[in-house]
């Protein structure tokens, strides 16, 4: 469309991820780096009438897939009627979900009901007591409880995992046969310095060759050839004889930006071109506005994509040692 979101690298904006609120009620070490708590106070969180007319300039815009995000979003009360007000309007929208798996059980039959097709849960550990380090809540069987629902609605299924050096390196085995007895795609990814409060740490950072050379021990690997939309984020492998897929998602060590195809908003209605970016465009106020509606919405969007930068730029220029982002990644949302 005449209205396309082209950037000035020649990348197509396609996705949406949106962060609907960032609350959560996990409280993991990389995140929250265990600092004193700031939330976005209520009246700044965008309400879904607002989050559904931003998603239907979104889809004019040419985006054609949205993905809610957190903080935690399940954790946002009657989180299913933005994505009613979303599949209502927009029938033909791949609509997903990235949760922490928490409440995730009660919620698949209205997710799978309002045509969410695939559902991203962020898991980094199998065992108890190590997931209760790292988030520091006893959450686990509830996260397990999740992922079988999701299964068993005949919904896709995506593992994603930080690798983190120190914490769920001696896990490689479990997780490469959680996908090899179960249609999931397990993915890890690179720990990214984000955030102010975040324990980043090179000594945790675990890069994804050496996690690819260890799983290649582990099992018989056949790459996956990317559809022709690019390749996405994540490099996948299918695990012969098995019925998932493995794969990494290598932010840190093979960038892939070139391809990248997606914009961010936060709960507060900030529009974010990057992960990494160092500015926010405000678009709550032309959301809430009276008068100037949609179209000045629209317009503020397709500006601001135009300067879509490079994001591994802007990370190599901040590090090392630094946290890239003020912002947590609770607010942006991954
Ligand atoms: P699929 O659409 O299912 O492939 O999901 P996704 O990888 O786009 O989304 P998900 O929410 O599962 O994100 C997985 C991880 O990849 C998170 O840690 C994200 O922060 C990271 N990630 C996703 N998109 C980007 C991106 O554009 N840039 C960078 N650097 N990391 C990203
Ligand atoms: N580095 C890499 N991944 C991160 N996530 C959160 N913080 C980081 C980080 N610093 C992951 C979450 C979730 C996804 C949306 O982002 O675990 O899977
Ligand atoms: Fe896109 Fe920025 Fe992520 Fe690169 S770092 S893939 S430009 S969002």
């Amino acid at each position: 469309p005449a209205s396309s979101l082209v950037d000035l690298h020649g990348r197509r904006v396609r996705y949406l991820r949106l962060s609907v609120t960032d609350r959560c009620n996990l409280r993991c070490l990389y995140c929250w780096g265990g600092g004193g708590m700031r939330f976005i106070p209520h009246d700044d969180i965008l309400r879904y009438e607002e989050m559904a007319r931003l998603v239907d300039v979104a889809v004019e815009s040419g985006v054609e897939k949205v993905r809610l995000t957190g903080g935690e979003p399940l954790v946002r009360k009657n989180v299913l009627h933005l994505v009613e007000l979303v599949r209502k309007k927009h029938p033909a929208i791949d609509l997903r979900i990235t949760t922490n798996g928490t409440l995730l059980e009660s919620h698949v039959a209205g997710l799978r009901d309002l045509g969410v097709s695939t559902v991203n849960v962020s898991l980094d550990t199998f065992r108890r007591e190590v997931f209760h380090e790292v988030t520091g809540r006893d959450f686990l069987p509830q996260v397990m409880a999740g992922m079988e629902a999701v299964l068993a609605a005949g919904l896709s299924l995506k593992v994603n995992a930080v690798a983190l050096r120190g914490v769920n390196d001696g896990e490689l085995a479990t997780f490469v046969d959680f996908a090899r007895n179960h249609r999931v795609d397990v993915r890890f990814i690179e720990f990214m310095p984000m955030g102010c409060g975040t324990r980043w740490n090179d000594a945790n950072f675990w890069p994804a060759d050496d996690i690819l050379a260890r799983v290649h021990d582990l099992a018989d690997l056949r790459p996956v050839v990317p559809d022709k939309g690019g390749r996405g984020p994540a490099r996948l492998f299918d695990i012969v004889g098995g019925q998932g897929r493995f794969g990494v998602i290598t932010p840190m060590s093979d960038h892939f930006c070139g391809d990248c195809n997606r914009l961010r908003v936060t709960s507060d209605g900030r529009l974010r071109t990057c992960l990494f970016a160092d500015r926010e465009y405000r678009l709550r106020p032309l959301l809430r506005h009276p008068k100037l509606g949609v179209e000045a919405v629209r317009r503020v969007i397709a500006l601001a994509n135009r300067r879509k930068p490079l994001g591994f730029r802007l990370l190599e220029r901040m590090r090392p040692g630094l946290a890239v982002a003020e912002r947590r990644m609770t607010a942006i949302g991954g």
